[in-house]
């Protein structure tokens, strides 16, 4: 179980701002489920298309990154112990700056404003550098690292060099600057993105929460200690023998046979984790692994995607397959992922809060609710249903974009609605809570 007992209310920071990032990351998923249904075909057609870059960066910025920096705030101090510099500052500055540059960035592409995207990158800009700056203090101060908080270091990096591309490349469109081969660096953006960032953090995060939560044996100690660093050196290779065939083609073939060795480390970390889940002890299904087990299967079928794209060029003169392989990593993988772990993340914050609370002033008289009663496995096990399906009709609208782009939206918006529910219902669970506390203790001090 959690270690709780050397953790601190003033090390947590006020739950409100971890809720702030995890109540507007679903607005965003239904601004993009709300594009599909107002663009239709258009989104699916190609991945250069300004309305496919503004929907990939509602669900990435919008969802994934508001989602990830606002668990991370939090994650830090109650599972390692760390404590966030200014968290309430940081907090407050970077969940509207990133808001705000992310709507920027989406109406920049959309209306294809350049003062809107100039916007963005300012606001994104300083958003992520507050973030990273505040957490790279955290991360580097701890003395012995853990090999969660060796992962999160290296999907900090990731980060840094995914938001530092895609800021030149925002600049590049708002006319701030011309870059040479963008979409070269395109490539390389995303593959931090999504290969770095996102898949780090959550390898990093899954050497905890996996045998903790869903009661499995330990990861093995190599891939703790090793996986993530030699990822992360992986991807810096690929990207120097990437970037350096433009110039030397030969280095092209090399690039690609790098890129697949890395791939095979998280397939895996993606096989190994589903054998843990096997064996787990305890042997409910919960939520949380319905959505794990669907994103860490998505993990292998993404590469295959990917491979068949190489290995047979022509297969794509049936279908996109750059564009089958981001609707597999971003709705098929991350999403899920992240939407799995807030369901876990939330009410445990909200019984740790006003736990940490009643022990503190000592008031027993107001029952606090256990994780369940803050979400009833109906609601949530509701949604992932809908969420399945959202994510069929969605992979299958690729094949078939003017029949399939707006059901699938259709689809996609009501379980982002179902999941912004589920999470505002136990805010406000929350919030009873604490209200009824405070009588109490109004009451005991009068009494
Ligand atoms: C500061 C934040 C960011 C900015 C300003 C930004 C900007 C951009 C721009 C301008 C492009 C289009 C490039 C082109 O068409 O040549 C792009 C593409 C892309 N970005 Fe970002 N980005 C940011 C963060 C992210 C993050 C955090 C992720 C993922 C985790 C991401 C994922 C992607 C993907 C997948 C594409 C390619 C889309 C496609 O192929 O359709 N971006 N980004």
């Amino acid at each position: 179980m959690l270690n709780t007992a050397n953790l601190s209310l003033e090390q947590a920071p006020p739950i409100s701002i971890p809720l702030r990032f995890f109540l507007t990351a679903p607005l965003f998923g239904i601004a993009a489920a709300l594009m599909m249904i107002w663009y239709g075909p258009e989104v699916m057609t190609s991945r250069w298309s300004p309305q496919t870059l503004a929907l990939t960066h509602l669900l990435t910025l919008g969802f994934l990154a508001l989602v990830m920096t606002g668990a991370l705030l939090q994650i830090l101090p109650v599972l390692a112990g760390i404590a966030v510099p200014r968290v309430v500052l940081v907090g407050n500055l970077v969940h509207p700056l990133l808001t705000v540059g992310t709507l920027g960035l989406v109406a920049g592409f959309l209306l294809g404003s350049t003062a809107w995207l100039k916007l963005a990158v300012v606001a994104l800009g300083a958003g992520f550098a507050i973030y990273i700056l505040a957490a790279a203090v955290a991360l580097w101060r701890v003395e012995l690292p853990n090999n969660t908080v060796a992962g999160m270091r290296m999907a900090l990096l990731a980060l840094a060099v995914t938001v530092l591309l895609g800021l030149s490349l925002g600049a590049g469109f708002a006319g701030w600057d011309t870059l040479i081969y963008p979409a070269l660096y395109t490539n390389v953006h995303l593959t931090w993105g999504m290969l770095g960032w996102v898949m780090l953090l959550l390898i990093g995060v899954s050497f905890q929460v996996v045998p903790m939560f869903q009661v499995t044996p330990e990861y093995p100690k190599w891939i703790r200690s090793w996986l993530p660093r030699l990822l992360l050196v992986g991807l810096a290779i690929w990207t120097m023998l990437y970037v350096a065939a433009v110039n030397k083609p030969e280095l092209a073939s090399w690039s690609l046979v790098w890129l697949t060795i890395i791939l095979v480390g998280y397939i895996a970390f993606a096989v190994i984790t589903l054998r843990l889940q096997q064996q787990r002890r305890r042997k409910i299904t919960d939520v949380t692994l319905m959505f794990w087990r669907i994103g860490i299967t998505t993990i292998p079928i993404s590469f295959l995607i990917w491979g068949i794209g190489r290995l047979f060029p022509t297969a794509m003169e049936q279908v996109d397959l750059d564009l089958l392989l981001g609707v597999c990593m971003i709705f098929g993988v991350a999403i899920p992922l992240l939407n799995g772990m807030l369901y876990k993340i939330v009410p445990f914050l909200s019984w740790f809060h006003l736990q940490n609370r009643q022990l503190a002033t000592m008031c027993m008289t107001v029952q606090i609710p256990n994780m369940k009663q803050f979400l009833p496995d109906r609601s949530s096990k509701r949604q992932f249903w809908v969420y399945l399906l959202a994510l069929v009709v969605t992979l299958l609208s690729v094949f078939a974009p003017a029949l399939l782009v707006r059901p699938a939206g259709v689809l996609l918006a009501l379980s982002f609605v179902l999941l912004g529910h589920n999470l505002l219902q136990v805010a406000l669970r929350y919030r009873e809570v604490s209200g009824e506390l405070s009588e109490a203790v109004a009451d005991g001090q009068e009494g």
